[in-house]
Parts: structure tokens; C-alpha cells; sequence
């Protein structure tokens, strides 16, 4: 059955500070044939971070997580394709960039990530995460009617 979602897609610092990885992350969203509702770049305050990341406040990693997300601009997207969630996370690959460089090495992360937080790109993980993600960055956004926007039959 088809089922299209949206998903919640961050080309973090360290995937914009580098054309070559950036360029090679929006040709993966074309080929892949998610289709782009919005895209935004922008730099985050500590605060935003802190709060998009909120559930990681008492990891031992939050303040350098919160640090990196701020310390340069990052880019925004909005994917709409069918089980868009799994498939920006499959193409994603895990968290940890010292496994994935050996389980999944053609991933972005594997083929890209430097080290567990500079990991070049975040994914929304459920449809509930997706939801709160978007509404956060794109409060201005549809949810009655986005499925208008990605059908491609005419009439
Ligand atoms: P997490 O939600 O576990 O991973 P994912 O991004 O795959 O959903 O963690 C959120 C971010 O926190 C992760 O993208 C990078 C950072 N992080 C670290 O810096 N060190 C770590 O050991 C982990 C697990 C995450
Ligand atoms: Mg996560």
C-alpha cells in the first residue's frame, strides 16, 4: 500500500561546511525521490538546540551536542515520500559513527560522519517525533492538506 509521510530532515555544521557532502546529501533526496515541502537554512541559539534536543539533556553528550548544532548554520528539509520516516533512516545509518563505518559504510553517516556528534545529518526516528520535529521548525505548516501537494496524478 502506498503511504506517504513526512519526515524531518537537519544537514547539520559539519555536512554545510563541506560543499562536496552537502552536494552529495541533496543528490541522495532527489534520487531517492523524496520531494521537498520546505527547506530553510539557519544558524540555531543555544536555547534552540537545547530544546530541540531536549530529550538528550541528561546524556553525557548533550552540551557538546548543543555546542556543535550551534557552531555553524545547518539546513532545514521537509521530505514528503512514501515511508519517508524508515527510509531517510536507512539511508541515514545508526548513531554511532564507529560502528557504521563498518555495518553500513555506504550510509551518509558511514561514507561521511566524523564521530558520534559530528554525524552530518539528522532523521526524524517515529511519526510522532516527525510531528513535534516539524511543528517546531515549520510551525506555519499544513497538516490537513499537505497530501494535496505531493499527489502527482492530474485530473
Ligand atoms: P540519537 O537520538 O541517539 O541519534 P540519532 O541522531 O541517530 O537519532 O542522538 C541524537 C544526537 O546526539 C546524535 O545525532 C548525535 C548526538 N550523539 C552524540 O554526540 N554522542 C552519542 O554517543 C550519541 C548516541 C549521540
Ligand atoms: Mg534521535
Amino acid at each position: 500500500m502506498r503511504r506517504w509521510q513526512v519526515t524531518l530532515a537537519i544537514f547539520k555544521p559539519d555536512c554545510i561546511s563541506v560543499p562536496f557532502v552537502r552536494k552529495g546529501v541533496r543528490e541522495l533526496i532527489v534520487r531517492e525521490e523524496f520531494l521537498i515541502l520546505r527547506w530553510k537554512r539557519l544558524l540555531l541559539n543555544q536555547k534552540e538546540a537545547s530544546a530541540f534536543y531536549g530529550e538528550h539533556v541528561d546524556k553525557f553528550f548533550f552540551s557538546r551536542l548543543v555546542t556543535f548544532m550551534c557552531s555553524g548554520p545547518i539546513e532545514i528539509y521537509l521530505l514528503a515520500r512514501e515511508n519517508a520516516i524508515s527510509k531517510w533512516r536507512t539511508l541515514l545509518g545508526g548513531s554511532k559513527v564507529f560502528k557504521v563505518v563498518h555495518t553500513e559504510p555506504d550510509s551518509v553517516r558511514g561514507s561521511y560522519g566524523l564521530t558520534d556528534t559530528r554525524n552530518v545529518v539528522h532523521g526524524s526516528d517515529s511519526e510522532v517525533t516527525a510531528r513535534k520535529e516539524i511543528e517546531f521548525f515549520f510551525p506555519e505548516f499544513d497538516w490537513d492538506q499537505w497530501e494535496t501537494l505531493v499527489r502527482s496524478e492530474s485530473v
